[in-house]
């Protein structure tokens, strides 16, 4: 993880800008926080950097929840902070600073935004979940041309690694993603989807929640696959093998295929290894024969005028609530001027939770660095929120 740490630092005057990085204001710990931390903007992109006390010095790094790809805009972010900051430097990894990669990025790696404004549809679809080292991935995208592939990734060394291989295959029908693939079918219009792979994905064993598949995970594979479109989960988890097909056998209809040990045209990194140890691949192919609804979502993120900040701060709290199908937690508390503060904060389904920010003053209210996924139980915590925020109830139209 790219991070600097240093003896000291100015606090610079904000806006403030060096080599393409602005830095937009600073916001220090208020509540159940102990770093500050600086908004810095990389063309349209938003993210925090971190700035934390430990041992007599600072440790200087990119805020986990807003984390942008490639890490070479981290590296840029810090090294053109501490330029402007005049850190006394005493450690630093960010030594190798390539370019070529923003460059290499910018085509084909796509923020969730490309997909939920527009999302291509003049092509037929593939999708592959968990690329890790993109091996599988990168072979179906050069075998077949004519299918737009999007890659879902959540490692980022792995992202880097395959938007190589895309410009060093001279490859134009990939796009890669850094999202959670849990969250992103719900931006797929129905009936596009041909394949969708889920590879080796985590079993999770101790944390079943945070498993890719959910009853939810395939309805919405189900909602997304065309006609005869296929659903593709392979696996040396006898586990997650065992709990996918109880996922598929609460299904009211189902039409799947079950293979064990079958010969692939291309073997990814972990088939390879399980192989050599000789353990058994599980293979479901659910075969989608239903033609489903246009995706219907209706709703808005947005917030109802100004909000009083001191009451906000008297009554911060950090306690989740749990409601039924949700939880909302206010986790941090951090103040950037004198009437505009900070919250950072986790909600939605317990599942598939949204971590962000939200910047609050007198004049009203926003999500940070982005907008929450727009979907049921999204809209039904922001309602929440909202309610928790103006000490009111308020309305806002939800998916039915
Ligand atoms: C065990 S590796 C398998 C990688 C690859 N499919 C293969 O077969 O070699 C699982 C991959 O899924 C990724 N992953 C885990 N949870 C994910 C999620 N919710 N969304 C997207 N990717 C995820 C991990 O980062 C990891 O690279």
């Amino acid at each position: 993880m790219p991070h600097i740490i240093a003896r000291e630092y100015k606090k610079i005057k904000t806006p403030a800008q060096r080599d393409g990085i602005e830095f937009l204001w600073f916001a220090e710990p208020l509540a159940n926080a102990s770093e500050t931390l600086v908004c810095a903007k990389h063309e349209n992109i938003y993210f925090l950097l971190t700035i934390k006390r430990k041992n007599g010095n600072f440790i200087i790094k990119s805020d986990k929840t807003t984390r942008p790809t490639p890490s070479t805009i981290v590296k840029k972010a810090l090294k053109s902070f501490c330029s402007l900051a005049e850190c006394d430097v005493i450690y630093s990894n960010i030594a190798n600073i390539k370019d070529r990669h923003l460059e290499e990025g910018s085509r084909f790696l796509k923020d969730i935004w490309f997909f939920a404004q527009n999302f291509p549809k003049d092509k037929e679809v593939w999708i592959e979940i968990g690329f890790g080292s993109g091996r599988h991935l990168l072979h179906q995208a050069r075998q077949n041309p004519d299918i737009l592939f999007i890659g879902l990734e959540i490692h980022k060394p792995s992202i880097e690694q395959v938007l190589k291989q895309i410009k060093i295959q001279k490859l134009d029908n990939l796009y890669v993603i850094d999202y959670d693939a849990r969250l992103f079918l719900e931006f797929v219009p129905s009936n596009l989807v041909g394949k969708i792979f889920v590879h080796f994905p985590v079993p999770w064993d101790k944390k079943p929640h945070r498993r890719v598949f959910s009853k939810r995970f395939i309805k919405e594979a189900k909602r997304v696959l065309k006609k005869n479109g296929i659903l593709e989960l392979r696996t040396d988890s006898r586990n997650y093998f065992d709990y996918a097909m109880e996922l598929f056998m609460d299904e009211p209809r189902i039409h799947l295929e079950v293979l064990k040990n079958i010969e692939t045209v291309v073997r990814s990194k972990y088939e390879d290894r399980w192989r050599r140890m000789e353990k058994d691949i599980y293979e479901i192919r659910m075969i989608n024969d239903e033609v489903s609804e246009s995706l219907i979502l209706k709703g808005s993120f947005d917030f109802e005028g100004g909000l009083n900040v001191r009451n906000i701060i008297k009554n911060f709290s950090n306690r989740p609530i749990k409601y039924d199908e949700y939880f909302i937690h206010f986790e941090k508390l951090y103040k950037i001027s004198e009437d505009s503060i900070l919250i950072k904060l986790s909600f939605g389904a317990f599942d598939r939770p949204e971590h962000l920010y939200i910047i609050i003053d007198a004049k009203g209210a926003k999500y940070f660095p982005r907008n929450p996924v727009l979907s049921r139980l999204n809209l039904k915590a922001h309602n929440k929120i909202k309610e928790m925020l103006y000490g009111k109830q308020s309305n806002s139209s939800t998916r039915s």
